[in-house]
């Protein structure tokens, strides 16, 4: 019946090494692996060691063209499937995943330098329990009756929009693409995914073992560089709907080439995370709150890393040597071995760039750089692309360190005297995804709540994304939402109305 892909093993695959070769080299297009049609490949590095421990497909327009027809062709089937039953094939995806969680954790930890214990693991149950979400909202695909006329009857109905593209970036490929398939497909679409060059492997062996449970064709992974593989994706026109997440900048790209075909985007874009630290808060849970909250153990490259700190004075710095304090006892080293709590930066790219800000900081006259933890001794890493996590003061608001988005592991805390003075601030940047008040004073935390320009505001927490819960920026931060049943029906269906006049 069904082509299965040629899936490497049934089993888990805990050799991560093993397995990033056997991902090497292939889209995977109708239910099969296939190689790229220019034959081109290029190097996935171990950001720890500087190895390259596999090779990618180079996909072009040609490889696109190829993923969309097929999918195309796919959908219209998948589509025609109850809803509930669409929603059940991916709940034993959500299974199946789980099964192979351990694997999957070690071959991401092993492509983006993320350490095991303290990030790649929890990615790798998120997305289980993304498919797990989703899976169970086949039912909920619900139009609405709409009073008009006597003797006329007038519905809403719910129905897929065809082919998406989903362009995804590398700090956690699995969950930003979980986010994006799990509801697509129970929404009865196909998908065809664009991965990111810096991290290819993990996400393409998440779409073979679903594959091994959906029909072919409609979640569909290529491999490739912006703009010779993602730019084609968001112009072919048998794709119906784009979903990107990634920087400003290729946000504008996408969103443009969207816009010349008339079709639907939803972006998810940066961050520049304020936290506001009250002098009554439970000082020890928000200064580990604060760790948390600014993703050292993703080394900060997390688009809702609070990496805009304000404190209110009285507490300003016993806070900064607390939280420097708890930082130093963090283990940076190598991301397989379970006593890490901090990896590597993604690429040598990214880590220039992270450099280039923390010498930028070090530069500003009366501003203080603190580095902490320390770097990992094992003459093994010597290569490895490591920074140790840095917690900056005294900056002028206009820093570009407090302006734009770093995405690495470096903070900057302020003190602040007035709620108006420090919401101006926190209000302050083009960002407007996420943002965390810590007090315990409901009424001052309620009331930032809503003036807050963010997508996401949480008091005296700051967890990442879940699911079930709306996601989405609102300013630079993006457009459009994810997560939820709501993003799920208003950014990967359309409404049709249908009226039956029985006079
Ligand atoms: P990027 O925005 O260039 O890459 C994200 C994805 O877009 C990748 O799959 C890439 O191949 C694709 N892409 C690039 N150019 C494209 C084009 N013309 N058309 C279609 N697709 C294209 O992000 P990059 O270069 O990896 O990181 C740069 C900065 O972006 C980071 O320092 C960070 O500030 C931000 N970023 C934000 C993320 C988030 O979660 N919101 C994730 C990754 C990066
Ligand atoms: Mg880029």
């Amino acid at each position: 019946m069904l082509d299965r892909p040629q899936s490497t093993a049934e089993a888990p695959i805990l050799d991560e090494r093993r397995l990033a070769q056997a991902m090497s080299g292939h889209h995977l297009i109708g239910g099969r692996f296939v190689p790229p049609k220019s034959g081109k490949t290029f190097a996935v590095v171990n950001p720890a060691t500087g190895e390259e421990i596999g090779r990618a497909a180079e996909g072009d327009a040609a490889d696109v063209d190829a993923a969309v027809q097929v999918a195309d062709a796919a959908q219209k089937e998948w589509a025609k499937m109850a809803s509930r039953k669409r929603g059940a094939l991916v709940s034993q995806c959500a299974a199946l995943l789980r099964e192979h969680v351990e694997e999957l954790a070690r071959l991401i930890a092993l492509e983006t330098g993320k350490a095991l214990r303290t990030e790649s693991r929890v990615e790798a149950n998120t997305i289980a329990d993304i498919f797990e979400f989703f899976g169970g909202l086949g039912g909920e695909l619900k139009g609405e009756t709409v009073p008009f006329a006597p003797n006329v009857l007038s519905v809403t109905i719910r129905e897929p929009l065809g082919v998406v593209g989903a362009i995804i970036p590398w700090n956690v490929p699995m969950l930003l693409m979980a986010l994006k398939v799990a509801p697509a497909l129970v929404a009865g679409n196909a998908v065809v995914v664009k991965s990111a060059e810096e991290a290819p492997l993990t996400v393409l062996r998440v779409c073979e073992l679903v594959n091994r449970i959906l029909p072919p064709g409609i979640y569909n992974m290529l491999s490739g560089f912006g703009p010779e593989c993602g730019a084609p994706l968001v112009a072919h026109p048998k794709v119906r709907k784009v979903t990107f997440t990634g920087s400003v900048e290729v946000g504008r790209i996408v969103s443009k080439a969207a816009a010349e075909k008339l079709i639907p985007v939803t972006l998810e874009l940066g961050g520049k995370s304020p936290m506001l630290v009250f002098a009554d808060c439970d000082f020890e849970k928000t200064v580990a709150g604060a760790l948390t909250s600014m993703r050292f153990t993703r080394q900060g490259q997390s688009c809702t890393a609070a990496s805009r700190i304000y404190v209110e004075r009285p507490i300003f710095q016993r806070f900064v040597d607390a939280m420097a304090e708890r930082v130093d006892a963090m283990v940076m080293g190598d991301p397989l071995d379970e006593k890490t709590d901090i990896g590597t930066i993604i690429s040598k790219e990214q880590f220039g760039k992270v450099q280039k800000y923390i010498d930028q900081g070090k530069a500003t006259a009366g501003a203080d750089g603190r580095a902490c933890s320390a770097m990992p001794s094992d003459p093994a890493l010597k290569k490895g692309l490591f920074i140790r996590p840095h917690i900056f003061t005294n900056l002028p608001d206009d820093s570009p360190l407090v302006q734009e988005e770093i995405f690495g592991p470096v903070t900057c805390i302020f003190p602040f005297d007035e709620v108006e003075e420090v919401l101006a601030k926190a209000n302050g940047t083009e960002y407007g995804l996420a943002a965390s008040v810590w007090t315990n004073n409901l009424k001052v935390g309620m009331e930032l709540a809503h003036r807050l320009e963010a997508g996401l505001v949480q008091l005296n927490q700051n967890l990442v994304v879940q699911a079930n819960l709306s996601y989405g920026g609102v300013k630079s931060s993006g457009l459009g939402k994810e997560a939820s049943l709501e993003a799920m029906l208003e950014h990967f269906m359309h409404k049709k109305t249908i009226m039956v006049n029985y006079a």
